[in-house]
């Protein structure tokens, strides 16, 4: 089978590693790519957002199966512009329906659709500007901190976790008078804050059947200790201690059936992943929000700790036959630790050239933002490189991480040498 990937980062990088792997893989490519992808599979400098330009070159190389890293073309309607055109008939995407993709891409859909499917999550009111004025009386009767959520996609930057009640009157105000968001912010919803550890879940779903996957720890801030500025992410682990048998158990019965039972029942064509980011609040798991892609870097972890063939699960994802389908798991920890340009999440320079990768042992590095130039590996982006290893015990995994990161250099690098503390 070909298969394409779409997406340039850290989490397309794994997928096109684990897919590698495949007895039923023929020719593998990737759209854009970067350095690391093109040691698997053949680049193309094609954007996932132009869909005409991908349904030509699936036509021209025939691809079989496309796999959808990020949720923006998820959110324009990748999936139903490829069902819709019957010259594109047999080629099978991963990946949900637009419709489907609002679970992402509209946080007021995903917490209506949380509220009609009885699945536990933060009260909350949305406001746009007809309702505003209503906004103040809701914000009174919560509690500090206010949590207030642009309703469309905003790159990661949307939510607003604020201290004084003053403030979130005034950031409300910007977001939806002002624009802060652009028109991602003309809705927002304010919801009530959860206090507890997150994880990430991941579901595989044709939209009747499902498998839950290795779940994982994301380490979203840029400092130690989990301090400063939000990023893309700077490390993940899985498993994740708490979540033994009991908590997964809970968040199955509550959370994962439900989800699939209300797309059913809404007839929302699903065949794709579904990330569900929830809170441990003292046992019990409660959506914080839903993704309709694999994380990053949680992909980074979660890929290497299936043992099976991922490609037979996503064609069987994709065909609608996941009911027959298991995968293996490992029991290895994996860990990875994300080596990002300095200055990241906030300005930072590219073009830097990476040194050390060949000295790499006993680690997978997955790229997230590089490229290549002539013969040398160039950073590429906020996010440079994930750096993977399996350990019996995640301090055994973490060390070959950072062991291996002592090989790697580019000016001005920097990563968190804390990835686990909390653990
Ligand atoms: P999101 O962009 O929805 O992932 O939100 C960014 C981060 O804000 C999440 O990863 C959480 O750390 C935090 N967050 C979002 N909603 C809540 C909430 N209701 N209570 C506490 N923290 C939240
Ligand atoms: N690591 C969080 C995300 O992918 O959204």
């Amino acid at each position: 089978m070909n298969v394409l990937i779409l997406g340039s980062g850290g989490r397309e990088h794994a997928f096109a590693w684990k897919i590698k792997q495949s007895s039923l893989l023929d020719q593998l490519y990737i759209a854009p790519g970067n350095a690391g992808t093109h040691e698997l599979g053949e680049n193309v400098d094609l954007n996932p957002l132009d869909f005409e330009a991908i349904g030509s070159f699936c036509l021209d190389k025939n691809i079989e199966l496309i796999v959808v890293g990020p949720e923006a073309p998820l959110v324009e309607g990748i999936t139903d512009f490829f069902s819709n055109h019957e010259k594109y008939g047999n080629i099978l995407i991963v990946g949900p329906s637009a419709q489907g993709a609002k679970l992402e891409g509209s946080k007021a859909f995903a917490k209506e659709f949380m509220i009609q499917n009885k699945i536990p999550t933060a009260r909350y009111q949305r406001f746009d500007k007809k309702n505003i004025g209503e906004a103040a009386v809701f914000l009174e009767s919560l509690s500090a901190p206010y949590v207030l959520k642009a309703d469309g996609l905003a790159a990661g930057k949307g939510v607003l976790i604020l201290d004084d009640l003053n403030e979130a009157k005034e950031q409300l105000s910007a977001m939806i008078l002002n624009n802060k968001f652009g028109e991602a912010s003309a809705q927002v919803v304010i919801e009530e804050f959860l206090s507890g550890i997150e994880l990430s879940v991941f579901v595989l779903t044709d939209g009747k059947d499902y498998l839950v996957l290795p779940e994982a720890k994301d380490y979203k801030r840029i400092g130690e200790g989990d301090t400063g500025l939000n990023t893309g992410g700077m490390g993940a682990i899985s498993p994740v201690p708490f979540a033994d048998k009991a908590f997964m158990d809970k968040v199955e019965d509550r959370i994962v059936i439900p989800t699939i039972r209300g797309l059913q029942e809404a007839r929302i064509d699903y065949k794709g992943f579904v990330f569900i980011g929830l809170m441990n609040v003292n046992g019990d798991p409660y959506v914080i929000e839903y993704n309709v892609r694999m994380g990053d870097p949680e992909t980074e972890v979660v890929l290497p700790r299936i043992a099976s063939d991922l490609l037979q699960t996503l064609i069987a994802t994709a065909e609608g036959n996941l009911a027959n389908e298991d995968i293996k798991i490992k029991d290895e920890v994996a860990t990875t630790v994300i080596m990002v340009s300095g200055g990241y999440p906030e300005a930072y320079e590219k073009g830097k050239i990476i040194e050390g990768l060949e000295k790499v042992n006993d680690s997978v590095v997955f790229h997230a933002g590089t490229k290549k130039s002539d013969n040398q590996i160039l950073t590429n982006g906020g996010r440079v490189l994930a750096v993977t290893s399996y350990g019996t015990e995640m301090k055994e995994a973490l060390q070959k991480s950072y062991t291996n990161i002592q090989n790697i250099s580019f000016e001005k690098q920097y990563f968190r040498s804390d990835i686990g503390f909390d653990l």
